[in-house]
């Protein structure tokens, strides 16, 4: 997979794309992240990427010429592409959308500031608005960041073990279940008998409830009644909990 970031703070992603994750899906040439500063597509001596809104208002509107200039580098260098515009007025990033947008061999992410980006550049050139939450940041980088991180552990080899991705939290529109490891008493509070007595199945299904409790407790609006078998409708913490699918 290729990912082209446009922003004015290229710096920003130095220390998170250097680490973990995004650095070995790099190294092991699994994903190619490249970052590319607008200012380098201004034209002017002062290197001017914003402007005054038309019609007043305060704040600064990004132009649309150094946007434009460099996204028609970035495409018509590489084939087919998606270009996302990281934006609150976007679409909710959702584990959905993730697997959805992992599949993708080209994205293009687009970092405004100020008030924006001018809406022209959105008509013409952007193919989905993402969201990474209903709060306000100063610019797209943290989100442009979120979306990568989220993106790179999916693809395959990028996780030493893919099954451990596929058990994500969200991946089955459930919250993750509880983990433990050593020691097996800890403070005075041991760790449930059932992941230490060997039975893979039990273990399996004492997670498969556990996740669905908690989802129920935390986010029951994710459970989807319907889609939980007989047996874990049975559970009846979750049961009360949880309210009826829509008819
Ligand atoms: N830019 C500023 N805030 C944002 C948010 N919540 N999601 C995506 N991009 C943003």
């Amino acid at each position: 997979m290729q990912i082209d970031i446009l922003t004015i703070f290229p710096e920003m992603f130095e220390g998170p794309f250097n680490q973990s994750i995004v650095e070995k899906a790099q190294k092991a040439g699994i994903v190619r992240i490249r970052i590319h500063d607008l200012r380098n597509f201004t034209e002017d001596r002062h290197r001017t990427v914003d402007d005054t809104p038309y019609g007043g208002g305060g704040g600064m509107v990004f132009r649309p010429e150094p946007l434009a200039r460099a996204l028609q580098s970035l495409i018509s260098a590489e084939g087919p592409h998606r270009t996302i515009f990281l934006t609150p007025e976007g679409r909710p990033l959702t584990q959905r959308l993730t697997n959805h947008l992992s599949l993708e061999p080209h994205l293009i992410l687009l970092c405004g500031h100020y008030r924006g980006i001018d809406e022209r550049i959105r008509t013409l050139y952007v193919n989905e608005e993402v969201s990474i939450g209903d709060y306000v940041l100063s610019g797209g980088e943290l989100p442009a960041m979120v979306l990568v991180d989220a993106i790179v552990r999916l693809l395959p080899g990028a996780i030493g073990n893919f099954e451990s991705a596929q058990s994500d939290s969200f991946q089955e529109d459930l919250l993750d279940c509880p983990w433990y490891t050593r020691p097996r008493v800890f403070e005075g509070m041991p760790v449930p008998d059932v992941l230490v007595n060997g039975n893979h199945r039990e273990i399996a299904r004492w997670r498969r409830r556990q996740a669905i409790l908690r989802t129920a407790e935390r986010r029951p609006e994710l459970l989807d009644r319907e889609a939980l078998s007989e047996m874990e409708t049975e559970i009846p913490e979750a049961r009360a909990i949880t309210p009826e699918a829509p008819r």
